[in-house]
Order: C-alpha cells, then structure tokens, then sequence
C-alpha cells in the first residue's frame, strides 16, 4: 500500500512536470522585445531562413518590429545582371514584413563588397560609372518608394584614418560619389530616411570625427541625411561604455538620428578554441547590451531610429564564418533559446 502510494505520488510528479512546462520569465511565448521599447527594434534576416525555417520565421516575426535584409538588397543580388534586376527575394521578405506590421530598413545602395561580376570587369568612363550608379540607386529606390522607412545610402565609405576608402566608386567616380549617391535617392523617394552607416565609429575617434565632419558639411550645403548607422560589431570589452556613448552623443548632437544598425556582441574576439559561451562571458554580453540600451533610451526620440541586431540567432551570425572562430554573439541560440542577453532587455529595462 505505501508503494502504491509512493507510485502514484511519483507518477503524478512527473505527470505535472509534463504537462506544465517551465515557463521563465524570458520566455519568448510570453515576450515580444519590442514591446519594450519605444524605438523599433530590428532584426537582420535571411530570405531562405525566412521562407524555410518556420520557427526562425515565427521569432523574427514577433521579437521584432523592423527588418534589414543582411543580403537580400545588396548590389549583387538585386541587379546580379548588367540592367537585370532581380526582386523577388526581397519582395517576400517585404510582404512578410507588411503582414506583420514590420517596418523595413533598406540595406544597402553602395558599398564596395557583394557587387556583381559583371561590375567587376565593367569598362567605361566616369560619365559611364555615375551612369551606372545612378541607374541602380535610382531604379531600386523606386522600385521600393513608400514601402521602405530609411535606407543605408552608402555604406563603409571611410578608412579606419578617416580618409576615403579607395573603393571601386572613388576610383571611377571620384570624391563625389558619395553625395551624388545621396542625392540621386532623394529625387526618387523623398520621403524615405536616408542613411550613412559604418563600422568602428564608437571604436575610433579618429574616423568617427572625419565622417560626422564631412556630413555635417554636405547637410550645411543642402543635402538629406537624415542619420548615421553605427554597426556595431563589438565585443564584451570593446569599445567603452564612455566611447559608445561619446558616439551617440556626438552624431546626434551633430544633427542625425542615430541607427544601431548591425548589433553583435561577440565573446570570443580573440579565437579561442571553445565549444560553448561560459556563464560568466553571457552574463558580461548581457551587461554590454543592457549598457546599450541603456545609453540608447537617453536620446532624444527624434534621434533614435532603432537598435537592430545583425542575426537572429548565434549560428545565423555572420561572425563564425567570417572570421574563422566560433562566437555566440546574438540573442537566441541555436534551438531559438533565449539567452541571458535577451532575458536581460526583457526583465530590466
Ligand atoms: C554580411 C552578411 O551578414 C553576410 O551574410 C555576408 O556574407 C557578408 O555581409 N557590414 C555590413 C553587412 O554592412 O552588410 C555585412 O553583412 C556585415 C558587415
């Protein structure tokens, strides 16, 4: 009798651990991140993991409330062909978004990396190149016109000492390339928010000042632009508090909204041969975004234009591969788990 007992109390102990999952108090169930905020918060996303994966759809969808497709509307995939444009993958992500109430970020018009073949081995005078250029800003920002919110006009067009970067548009456009990018969109769609972004702008001073600098010059001569996007791809350490903080207040104090526009939190900058993020490393990744946020909430709302995270989960990031070393820099892991990081914006802010 008493084992009979005994049998049933077990039974009905782990009968109740069944069909009551934990739930804790970070769950994604029960959360959406940007309920939190009162600035979008966004997510870069993949078209295929979009369309094939329904768990990474269903997260994308309801933690965030602005998308950036981390490929979808680059050079090469939307005119992968001279005069060829190609639309559909980022049409879906588009319809996806609308569906949901997502607004879109547009990434990005110029830059030097993930351009096609074929301008690669392009031939032509700079009157060609403008031509060229010109063509693709203007052909895709009308394509798009009313649908996106903002857009990274150029991107990573400075070196780390502040100069321009010689990239193929400085080499057969010139210097002016990067104005002229900027105002070829605005004709087009005047209405959408036009963006500068780069890396390493809280890190270096020295090339933050340059940039903020040869903005606030070309806004004093009549140009749109509306904000810059720092990307942020950090680490637990690097940079500062101070100097992230510094970089906030200097771009907007410039005049521009201010774009976290490609968050990561690596913890393994350094390369070293670990298989799983250590308690102590999340609860430091954690401390790094909440410190974030935190600087981020101070701006004045006019200049926030959002935080968005570069991936969804840590074996989306682009980081491992990139860079050759494993890193859990984002907010879920690989089962679409909630790490510290995220229980940390979700529980405290
Ligand atoms: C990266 C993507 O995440 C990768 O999938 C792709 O292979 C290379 O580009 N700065 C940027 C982003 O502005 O577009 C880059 O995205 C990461 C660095």
């Amino acid at each position: 009798m008493k084992n009979a007992s005994l049998l049933i109390s077990l039974l009905l102990i782990i009968g109740n651990s069944c069909t009551k999952p934990k739930i804790s108090a970070c769950d994604t169930q029960n959360n959406k991140l940007h309920f939190k905020f009162d600035f979008p918060i966004g997510v870069a996303v993949d078209h295929n993991k979009l369309f094939f994966q329904p768990e990474y759809a269903e997260l994308s969808t309801s933690q965030f409330n602005s998308f950036t497709a981390e490929n979808a509307m680059k050079m090469s995939q939307l005119q992968p062909l001279e005069g060829q444009f190609f639309f559909d993958d980022a049409e879906a992500i588009l319809d996806l978004a609308v569906v949901n109430r997502i607004q879109i970020h547009g990434h990005t018009l110029v830059w030097h990396n993930q351009i096609p073949n074929w301008l690669e081995n392009f031939e032509g005078t700079q009157r060609d190149w403008e031509e060229l250029l010109k063509k693709h800003i203007q052909t895709v920002v009308g394509h798009f016109k009313g649908r996106i919110e903002s857009w990274d006009v150029v991107n990573e067009a400075f070196e780390e000492d502040g100069s321009l970067r010689k990239s193929i548009w400085l080499e057969h456009i010139g210097p002016d390339y990067i104005i002229k990018a900027f105002q070829w969109a605005k004709e087009v769609d005047p209405d959408a928010l036009l963006f500068y972004n780069d890396f390493n702008l809280a890190l270096n001073e020295k090339k933050r000042k340059k940039v903020i600098q040869y903005f606030t010059k070309a806004a004093a001569q009549g140009l749109q632009i509306d904000g810059i996007g720092m990307q942020m791809h950090i680490n637990t350490s690097y940079p500062t508090t101070t100097e992230i903080g510094n970089c906030i207040t200097e771009i907007w104090q410039a005049g521009f909204k201010v774009h976290i526009s490609e968050l990561d939190i690596s913890i393994n900058h350094k390369g070293d041969d670990i298989a799983f993020p250590g308690t102590e490393a999340l609860k430091k990744q954690a401390d790094k975004a909440y410190v974030i946020f935190k600087l981020y909430q101070n701006l004045p709302p006019e200049f926030q234009h959002g935080i968005t995270f570069w991936g969804l989960r840590d074996n989306d990031s682009w980081i491992p591969s990139t860079f050759n070393r494993t890193d859990f820099p984002l907010l879920f892991d690989r089962e679409y788990r909630p790490k510290p990081i995220y229980c940390k914006l979700i529980q405290s802010l």
